[in-house]
């Protein structure tokens, strides 16, 4: 059996996006920019990144059954994923992030508030087992209740799959969880949480990969925003460099990017390296467009400006 598709296990929420001149101080009221509202999510914008950048993906979440749930489902249908693992439940709503994005910077502060995708049960996440009968790896973050994170990576593991973590919104976790993850994307605050190292440079990188190591994850990535990555496992480790882009519009979204073409040319057999660089040109195309979901990059655009940096 050809074992080449991708399982993604996360969040979907409806992000309610206004650009603003700066963020505003605490107990302070501004005026906004543009305002936008469409689907996101970590779970479900990696899955889209995943989907467009070539992915064979199937995604498992849970809805609501509200107006919310309408914008995740229409976008699956356009962008043509399998929702047979997409749940909803009939009393809890679904989720929703309140995103502020600097226009001068492109950068960005969230507040998520999960819903339904934080109430995902194990036997839902079993629902997903005969998909990973067929797939290479596993892509989940933090944004789900954990207990279905940590279920997810046992079935994955059980069934020989890669499983690649993306430890985001950062969350204090068991040690335990680490031997069962070999690929973790922490961007430098996520390494800082989950290690105590702060991480500024490569030597702090490497200290905080040590300790990850140490714990038993195999492959360490620390996203250094558009400088691109650190790459570290027991063997060797290496710097790979981000892609500058032209304008920065919205940095929201980039890691997911990042992550779902990571995971796509893994899934491709690309190695580490090479599907490092694959998912560090998906993150710097997208953040040169507004919004999360709506900013991932196509395969074509993805091809195109590999080529030009040939
Ligand atoms: O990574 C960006 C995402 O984080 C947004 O789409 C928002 O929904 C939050 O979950």
């Amino acid at each position: 059996m050809k074992k080449n598709k991708l399982v993604v296990i996360g969040s979907f929420v409806v992000d309610l996006a206004a650009m603003t001149p700066k963020l505003p101080r605490r107990g302070e009221t501004i005026f906004g920019g543009p305002f936008s509202m469409g689907p996101g999510g970590k779970g479900s914008n990696q899955c889209i990144a995943a989907k467009r950048a070539g992915a064979d993906v199937i995604f498992l979440t849970k809805l609501g059954r509200d107006r919310f749930a309408e914008v995740a489902l229409e976008a699956y249908e356009k962008e043509g994923i399998d929702t047979s693992c997409v749940f909803q439940d009939e009393t809890l709503e679904t989720g929703s992030a309140l995103i502020m994005v600097e226009q001068l910077t492109g950068e960005n502060a969230i507040v998520v508030s999960p819903g339904a995708c934080n109430a995902i049960k194990l036997t839902e996440v079993d629902r997903i087992k005969p998909a990973m009968a067929e797939a290479k790896a596993l892509l989940t973050q933090f944004e789900i209740n954990m207990d279905a994170v940590w279920h997810a990576l046992q079935l994955a593991k059980a069934q020989g799959l890669l499983t690649i973590v993306n430890p985001a919104p950062v969350q204090q976790v068991s040690n335990d969880i680490f031997s069962l993850i070999d690929v973790i994307t922490p961007n430098e605050t996520e390494a800082e949480a989950l290690t105590g190292i702060p991480v500024t440079n490569r030597e702090s990188a490497g200290k905080a990969a040590d300790i990850l190591l140490a714990r038993g994850v195999k492959h360490i990535l620390i996203t250094l925003g558009e400088k691109g990555v650190y790459y570290q496992n027991a063997q060797y480790h290496q710097e790979i460099p981000g892609y500058a882009v032209q304008k920065v519009i919205d940095t929201t979204g980039a890691g997911d990017a990042f992550n779902g073409g990571f995971a796509t040319a893994i899934t491709e057999g690309k190695d580490m390296e090479a599907a490092i660089r694959f998912g560090n040109v998906a993150g710097a195309l997208s953040v040169t467009k507004n919004g999360t979901a709506p900013a991932m990059p196509y395969r074509t655009e993805i091809e195109a400006f590999m080529k030009v940096g040939e």
